[in-house]
């Protein structure tokens, strides 16, 4: 006889899932699942997920001590990737059941009011709840300082100007959503980057039911924030590729912002080679191709594809590829303007058709090949 879950299920299935992405959080998540335990306990049968890019202090066996304790805790070990967005995702699909929230590992998130987030949600007239810092009844002067507060501020009106849901804090990490609402959008999102509310309230259009708490943002427990400057640049990335409608991916245009860099590392090469070592031309230009082709490949491996950045002799290997990808590239480019400029000799357009050309065939071999995931 096959056994059913409505039979024998082994445990109580989990009614509500929180995802917690962490990256060095060892010590915040034991009191992070006794604070979750005390406003949740008798409400609902909830379990934790922690997402962990394998931090170096350990969070992740240590998330699955706490399991071997009480099952209702689960980790996720994720390996050579990192990535808030594509951690909460990825933990969010891990769910089976019908209500997940995401919330942060160090305490900043105050984790009472997950029964009223819960409470919404159940009514059923929404389908998600923001935990909001800057709308009615919240604040971040705990956690956030006054520069940053200013600047979240910024940022979330420029985001409400283009894509108006009525959340005032588009930013926050913390909310909670129907898991079926989930499932729908996940395709659709972008795994690197920070922003992973942002982007589910503006790829939903308006088919998303929003409401908004408030709450008081803490100051982290232990630890230290990782968000830094490239944070910024990532989202920039996120709007634009949401305005162009996904036709422009957002590593195309960093991979592109990349190789225009590139070039002034080039120019800058070239004429200190030759002008300043004197150097002959070609062996000049060789070295100045080359000096751009590692600027480029690191560059790259910092930011554009930093969720799967590669280290010690897989950085090697990436840089070898790289030069064999941009090689091939360039004979591509090449061919491209000669091709067009003979036919019709506009020397700018053959040459921008050229570089375009050489540009996407870097970035499609170097997504599939260098990077690849
Ligand atoms: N798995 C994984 N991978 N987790 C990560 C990563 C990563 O690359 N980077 C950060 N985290 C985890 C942290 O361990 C923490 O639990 C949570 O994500 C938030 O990271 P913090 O470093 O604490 O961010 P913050 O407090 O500066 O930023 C908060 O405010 C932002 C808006 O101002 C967070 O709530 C953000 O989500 C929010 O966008
Ligand atoms: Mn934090």
């Amino acid at each position: 006889m096959q056994a059913s879950p409505q039979q024998s299920p082994s445990r109580e299935s989990p009614r509500l899932t929180i995802v917690v992405p962490t990256f060095n959080e060892r010590d915040n998540i034991a009191a992070l699942v006794n604070s979750i335990d005390e406003v949740l306990h008798g409400k609902i049968a909830w379990e934790v997920v922690f997402v962990d890019d394998n931090s170096p202090d350990g969070t992740a066996e240590f998330a699955k001590k706490l399991g071997q304790a009480d099952a209702r805790v689960r980790c996720i070990r994720r390996i050579n990737r990192r990535g808030l967005s594509g951690a909460c995702i990825e933990g969010m699909l891990s769910s089976s059941a019908p209500y997940i929230a995401v919330m942060d590992a160090d305490l900043q998130h105050d984790e009472s009011i997950l029964p009223v987030m819960l409470d919404r949600l159940t009514a059923g007239d929404v389908d998600i709840v923001v935990g909001s810092r800057l709308g009615e009844g919240g604040s971040a002067a705990g956690g956030l300082s006054a520069k940053r507060e200013m600047s979240s501020r910024i940022v979330a009106s420029i985001v409400t100007r283009f894509f108006p849901r009525g959340v005032s804090d588009v930013l926050s990490g913390f909310f909670m959503m129907r898991r079926e609402a989930f499932d729908v959008l996940a395709p659709q999102l972008e795994q690197s980057g920070f922003k992973i509310l942002a982007d589910i309230l503006i790829t939903s259009g308006d088919s998303l039911r929003v409401a908004e708490i408030g709450f008081t943002f803490r100051a982290r427990q232990a630890g230290v924030s990782k968000l830094d400057s490239r944070v910024v640049l990532d989202f920039a990335g996120l709007l634009l590729n949401k305005l162009s409608r996904g036709v422009i991916p957002v590593r195309f245009v960093f991979f592109a912002l990349v190789g225009a860099s590139g070039v002034i590392v080039h120019i800058v090469t070239l004429r200190l080679a030759l002008i300043s070592v004197g150097l002959s031309f070609a062996v000049s230009q060789s070295l100045a191709t080359l000096v751009a082709m590692t600027w480029n490949f690191y560059i790259n491996n910092e930011i554009t594809y930093r969720d799967s950045q590669l280290k010690g002799v897989r950085f090697l290997q990436g840089l070898l590829l790289f030069y064999l990808v941009c090689g091939v590239g360039a004979v591509a480019n090449v061919g491209m303007a000669n091709w067009l400029f003979v036919r019709d000799p506009v020397w700018w357009i053959a040459g921008l058709a050229g570089a375009a050309v050489g540009a996407i065939w870097n970035y499609a071999l170097s997504s599939s090949l260098v990077w690849k995931r």
